[in-house]
């Protein structure tokens, strides 16, 4: 039997496992998906093991998606350019690391028919899944991304592996078509970014990475005045999808199943 991990930490609430193993079930494989929590220290016995063939593939999720990077033989162009890992495999022997959130947020947008061409684009937040969205953003021809974090140096580090984006001061706002919650803010259902949305005007589209809870007070507040939403589900799938697709040549289907699993 083949095995597959996600590791991070806190690891408690990830919902991987959950869904590998019911793509696992579905297609008839001899493996399982298991969740383990571990510290910066482990990452490189856990990739030997992999090496070794004791595990054959891991996700990798917060905050090791670019510690994990110094432990893998090989990147993907992907990986490289965002340096941020969560998928790893034996590609020929050659311990490889690749970034499926990229093309997860480009497919959760498309399923919606948004067409990001030409748009402004404000992040609020610089955590470990925006230089996913930074260049699945620029893959998909934003116009601009500017980006706002409450630790500006944070903000900075991105623009090393980006050039072309703006940052500005955390609290400041400027015009936009799209904006994007990366910060942990709405994780708790009490929890309020300080935002004035009485300026932004209608009709942009309000995305949060966060799923659980469905809709974090930063989408609540821009439907009732009439924008667009869309919370981090699709994307946190489509991620799942393209990193079994890696591990098992599969093409999983994201069913009804699939969506009602992660909203319980
Ligand atoms: P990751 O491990 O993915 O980086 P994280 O460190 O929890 O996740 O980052 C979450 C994001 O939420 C960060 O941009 C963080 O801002 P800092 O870089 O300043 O820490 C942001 N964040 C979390 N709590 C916040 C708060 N109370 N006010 C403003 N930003 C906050």
């Amino acid at each position: 039997m083949k095995k597959y991990l996600v590791i991070g930490n806190p690891i408690e609430h990830s919902l991987s496992p959950l869904i590998h193993n019911y793509w696992i079930k579905k297609n008839n494989i001899d493996a399982i998906y298991e969740k383990e929590k571990l510290k910066k220290k482990d990452l490189g016995s856990m990739i030997l093991k992999i090496k070794k063939k004791k595990i054959h593939g891991i996700n990798v999720t917060v905050p090791f998606k670019n510690d994990i990077i110094t432990h893998l033989e090989k990147l993907t162009p992907e990986a490289e350019t965002t340096q941020s890992v969560n998928t790893v495999y034996l590609d020929n022997n050659t311990i490889t690391g690749h970034n499926t959130d990229i093309d997860g947020f480009r497919l959760a947008i498309q399923d919606i028919k948004f067409d990001v061409s030409n748009k402004l684009v404000l992040i609020l937040g610089a955590g470990g899944v925006v230089p996913s969205i930074i260049h699945s953003l620029y893959k998909m021809k934003a116009s601009k991304i500017i980006l706002t974090n409450r630790t500006k140096k944070k903000a900075e580090n991105l623009k090393k592996l980006f050039k072309d984006l703006e940052i500005i001061n955390w609290g400041q706002i400027q015009k936009f078509d799209m904006i994007i919650n990366a910060t942990s803010i709405g994780l708790k259902a009490s929890d309020e970014l300080k935002l004035d949305f009485s300026k932004f005007g209608k009709n942009k589209f309000f995305y949060d990475v966060i799923y659980n809870p469905k809709e974090t007070n930063f989408l609540k507040n821009a439907k009732k005045l009439g924008n667009k939403i869309e919370n981090g589900k699709k994307m946190f799938i489509h991620q799942a999808a393209q990193a079994f697709k890696i591990w098992h040549q599969i093409e999983p289907e994201i069913t009804n199943e699939i969506n009602e699993m992660i909203d319980k």
